[in-house]
């Protein structure tokens, strides 16, 4: 089952601010390995969630940007910071701040990603989905593909006005 196809409820999930949500993904972002947060606040059973691609999670109203930014810095080997709405498989979502990293293995060879999710504060989930909001328009106004990646990329840095995505994470998490 895959949240993808799954109709939102509406209803939000939230966890404990003591928990981690972590997964692990190959280089393509296949999951290898979920813990039990993960599972539980995704509605998923280990056999379900190991082996998909990790958008089995992936909520409709996310920009495309997001995941842009995500790959264009992960694929660099360097480290992101993200504010992510997910949708579980029963349709419930949940906002996570992210912390994505690449992971290599004894040899110094590049083995996938390693994902810690924390629960972020309602004030600064209100503040992003109001962002993340205005650049999901700019990318439905376009049928395709390239032109709407092109118009949430050329969004995205207008909301950001100078700063960087991670700069913009930074703010709006201590302000
Ligand atoms: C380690 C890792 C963790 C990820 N975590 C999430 C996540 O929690 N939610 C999500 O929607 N995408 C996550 N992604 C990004 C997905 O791979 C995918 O790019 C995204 O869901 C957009 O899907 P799409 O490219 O099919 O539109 C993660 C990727 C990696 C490498």
């Amino acid at each position: 089952m895959r949240a993808t196809h799954v109709r939102p409820t509406g209803t939000e999930r939230t966890f404990g601010v003591d928990e981690i949500i972590v997964t692990k993904t190959d280089p393509r972002g296949v999951i290898t390995y979920a813990n039990e947060v993960f599972l539980r606040i995704s509605a998923l059973t280990e056999e379900q969630a190991i082996g998909q691609p990790h958008n089995i999670i992936r909520h409709p109203e996310m920009p495309r940007a997001v995941f842009k930014l995500l790959w264009d810095t992960i694929g660099q080997r360097q480290e992101i910071f993200a504010y992510v709405l997910n949708l579980a498989t029963d349709g419930a979502h949940y906002w996570v701040l992210a912390h994505v990293t690449p992971s290599y293995d004894a040899a110094g060879r590049h083995v996938g990603y390693h994902s810690n999710r924390r629960r972020p504060d309602p004030s600064t989930v209100a503040a992003v989905k109001q962002v993340y909001d205005r650049i999901r328009m700019a990318e439905s106004r376009h049928t395709a593909t390239p032109a709407a990646i092109e118009a949430g990329w050329q969004a995205l840095q207008d909301e950001l006005g100078g700063l960087t995505y991670d700069e913009f994470v930074w703010a709006v998490t201590n302000g």
